[in-house]
């Protein structure tokens, strides 16, 4: 057996540089994640149950001919992450019913012909009160500032910062327990994309390189714990907890959104 090497680049920090025609395969996969997430608006209402929302998410994947990412990924079994209220992230659907005001991300991941698309976004069961749309809002505005310091000679620490000093002056904190990943053929590969940092700290962006920024915000303290299931982070303080989560590839001159909404769907307010 002869071991062959790998036939694309690597930076020093062992970020896999892509190549033009991988962003045709990355924008397929996060289209279909990103389509799903617009679907799924309708059903999410007072009453209904995050189980039901998983297997939309699940059936919705099949009908694509395509792959969900999460489903048996270190022994998780669902199709979606659903976490509500002060549930940080990696919530598991469950037939608990939604209550008027809940607020709750769903993360989906996708794999369409090998690619990963990786998107989340947060949604309101019924009625919302103003400190939560603030939190949403805040959480939302956080990832698309962080998004357009995206260009070759800028670093992650600059994609962290830009979420930090913005989130802290808005008097909310960010979880630094989780964080955004590169993605591409594998789901989560390097580098880690803090969400927080100081300026021209870590590794200098470059053209060709896949990853997500998924900042998640607390209106309290930024401390997290896991629950028993092993999956659920949830915040120490019981503080309520907001994430957004775009897959991005970098451009000669910027970026390029892979999961964005085509119903412009992705904050909840515009839908
Ligand atoms: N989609 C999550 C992320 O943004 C990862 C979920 S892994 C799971 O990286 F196993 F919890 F589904
Ligand atoms: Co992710
Ligand atoms: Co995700």
């Amino acid at each position: 057996m002869i071991m062959q090497g790998e036939n694309f680049r690597r930076t020093r920090d062992g970020i896999r540089l892509f190549s033009d025609a991988d962003f045709v395969g990355m924008h397929e996969a996060g289209a279909l994640a990103s389509q799903i997430l617009d679907e799924i608006c309708d059903l999410v209402y007072p009453g209904q149950t995050t189980e039901v929302l998983d297997k939309f998410v699940e059936d919705k994947v099949k009908a694509a001919g395509a792959i969900s990412a999460t489903i048996g990924y270190r022994g998780y079994q669902h199709a979606s992450c659903i976490s509500t209220n002060h549930v940080v992230c990696h919530g598991i659907p469950s037939s608990k019913k939604l209550k008027d005001g809940d607020i709750l991300n769903i993360d989906v991941t996708v794999i369409v012909n090998g690619w990963y698309g990786d998107t989340s976004r947060m949604y309101v069961a019924g009625k919302l009160s103003r400190k939560v749309e603030r939190l949403i809002q805040v959480t939302h505005d956080s990832l698309l500032k962080a998004i357009e310091v995206v260009k070759p000679g800028n670093t992650f620490g600059d994609i962290g910062h830009a979420i930090q000093s913005y989130v802290e002056g808005e008097r909310m904190s960010v979880v630094r327990d989780f964080c955004g990943h590169g993605l591409g053929r594998v789901f989560h590969a390097p580098p880690n994309v803090l969400h927080y940092g100081r300026p021209g700290s870590g590794p200098v962006l470059e053209e060709g390189m896949f990853f997500t920024i998924e900042p998640m915000v607390n209106l309290g303290r930024p401390e997290t714990k896991v629950l028993a299931d092993d999956w659920t982070a949830v915040t120490r303080d019981k503080s309520l907890s907001a994430q957004f989560e775009h897959s991005i590839g970098v451009t000669s001159t910027g970026y390029e959104i892979f999961t964005l909404s085509k119903k412009n769907r992705f904050h909840p307010t515009y839908s």
